[in-house]
């Protein structure tokens, strides 16, 4: 039987206890207990392969690992990839995923005895809590989005590793998410979360219901985490998934002592893409995360980073570049009631549209694609290049993304290169949610008038103004504002 699975100390945050909620009721990966990793292990998560990566001409012949974060299966394939590995130490939060990951391991030593498998400890509890490094390499996979504080987290990790430790370090990348957290956001609206019974199939009725082009059903449709329960739930339903733009990534790792040894994500993801596309910008550009930074901004970084880090200082720190003031809002139209007194209104004249009979506010989403522009275009200024040219680049060497073969369907829609800049560039900042609760509540006691019930469909009747906005807006195009129906709020 598989050992016991021995408790950290408890430090638990309330942002923590909810993921770990989470992964108890839907442990990841979703696979069943019988489903055991590949007789050959892989190469890629070798020490000894990526100890070369490191330029370390000698690296320990028996190293300690930890696996933090493991969930029911990565860890054994790293115990397998690493056979001479004095000890593999696998951590998470839960038990769930602990326990089938104990059950994995037993049963692969009974139908698999000839596969050669480092000894696993197990241990369940919170990676702030680790204190016994060091550590000669430590892998953190697809974890550092669910934690309250990232850059603590990569900095004790760092201050885990012996002195040629590497931390292999797989990450969400923030910008080139926008989609996924496009449909978050409009899920979440719905009143969809990760305890809902049945999630694949709820989520699955919603997104049918946006229109066949909509580029967040898109996205949804070509994600294999929607073929199943928990992969649903770890991709849109997630109780706390919060990536960081790469250049406050770049910055923590920098922080923490530690520098890029390599990239490993697929190379149409790594930053020598951007030298593919277009040598000159990639002349211009001079470190490895102002090129990723530029592929992320522009929704191009498609594959989760794969990165080794190893102590030592960075030969390339990303650049800090100052950014843009925020564009001014214009749109005003005739019948404009926002210009009566009240401070609210004075705040979103600017923003909004409100007349007795409807509101036109800017598309969150269409906002979110403009600020990615943005950014973009403060990067690739700073270093003397242009937005347009780049995209225009793009659009012409790539091209809209293609779903992966059998499909290889073509995606129209989530390039931002499938956007003509000005247009992208002429939409309206996002109004902040509490300000639209500010303006619901301003709407009813000067106007008596709110959201209309039905003005989403029959899934938002009586649902308050932020989630409405949220919801038409991925029923619509991202290009335009989302007009809300108002009604008297006595019939609400
Ligand atoms: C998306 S899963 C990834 C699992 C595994 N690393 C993989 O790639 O297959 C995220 C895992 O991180 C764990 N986790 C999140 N926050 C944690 C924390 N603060 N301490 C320990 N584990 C944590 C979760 O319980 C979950 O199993």
């Amino acid at each position: 039987m598989p050992r016991p699975i021995a408790p950290l100390a408890p430090l638990l945050d309330p942002i923590s206890e909810r993921v770990r909620a989470q992964y108890e009721r839907h442990p990841y990966p979703p696979a069943s207990v019988f489903a055991l990793p590949s007789r050959r292990p892989e190469a890629e998560l070798a020490l000894t392969s990526a100890a070369k990566l490191a330029g370390y001409v000698s690296f320990a012949t028996a190293p300690r690992i930890l696996v933090a974060g493991c969930g029911s299966l990565e860890a054994l394939v790293i115990a397998r990839a690493n056979p001479s590995a004095r000890e593999v130490v696998a951590i998470d939060l839960s038990e769930a995923s602990l326990t089938r990951l104990g059950h994995r391991v037993h049963l692969a030593r009974i139908v698999q005895p000839f596969c050669a498998q480092a000894p696993l400890t197990i241990r369940q509890g919170d990676l702030l809590a680790i204190a016994d490094g060091p550590y000669d390499a430590i892998f953190l996979s697809n974890v550092l989005q669910h934690v309250p504080n990232p850059a603590l987290l990569v900095a004790h990790l760092a201050s885990l590793l012996s002195a040629e430790g590497l931390l292999r370090l797989v990450v969400y990348p923030r910008a080139s998410r926008l989609w996924m957290a496009a449909i978050q956001h409009h899920l979440g609206a719905l009143g969809l979360h990760a305890h809902i019974p049945a999630p694949r199939r709820a989520v699955a009725n919603a997104m049918d219901a946006l229109a066949a082009d909509s580029p967040l059903r898109l996205s949804f449709d070509v994600n294999p985490e929607s073929l199943s329960d928990a992969g649903v739930v770890d991709a849109f339903l997630h109780a706390h998934d919060e990536p960081m733009p790469l250049d406050t990534l770049a910055y923590c790792i920098h922080q923490s002592g530690l520098h890029l040894v390599a990239e490993r994500q697929t190379p149409s993801s790594r930053s020598s893409f951007v030298d593919e596309v277009d040598g000159a910008v990639g002349a211009r550009l001079p470190g490895t995360w102002d090129r990723l930074a530029v592929l992320d901004e522009s929704l191009e970084l498609c594959a989760n980073p794969v990165f080794w880090l190893a102590r030592g200082a960075a030969e390339n720190a990303p650049t800090v570049v100052p950014r843009a003031s925020a564009r001014p809002g214009s749109m005003h139209a005739e019948g404009c009631i926002l210009h009566a007194v009240g401070p609210i209104a004075a705040k979103l004249a600017d923003l909004v549209v409100a007349t007795p009979t409807h509101l036109l506010v800017p598309n969150p989403i269409g906002a979110e694609l403009a600020s990615r522009l943005q950014r973009l275009g403060d990067l690739l200024a700073f270093h003397g290049l242009s937005a347009d040219d780049w995209l225009h680049r793009l659009a012409r060497e790539v091209g809209p993304r293609v779903a992966p073969p059998p499909s290889s369907k073509v995606l129209p829609g989530l390039a931002l290169s499938d956007y003509e800049p000005p247009m992208v560039r002429a939409l309206l900042p996002a109004v902040p949610p509490a300000d639209l609760d500010a303006l619901e509540a301003w709407l009813k006691t000067a106007h008596g008038v709110g959201p209309l019930a039905g003005a989403s469909g029959s899934s938002g009747a009586g649902r308050g103004l932020r989630d409405v906005v949220r919801i038409l807006a991925a029923q619509g195009s991202v290009l335009a504002p989302v007009r809300v129906p108002l009604g008297a709020t006595s019939h609400r």
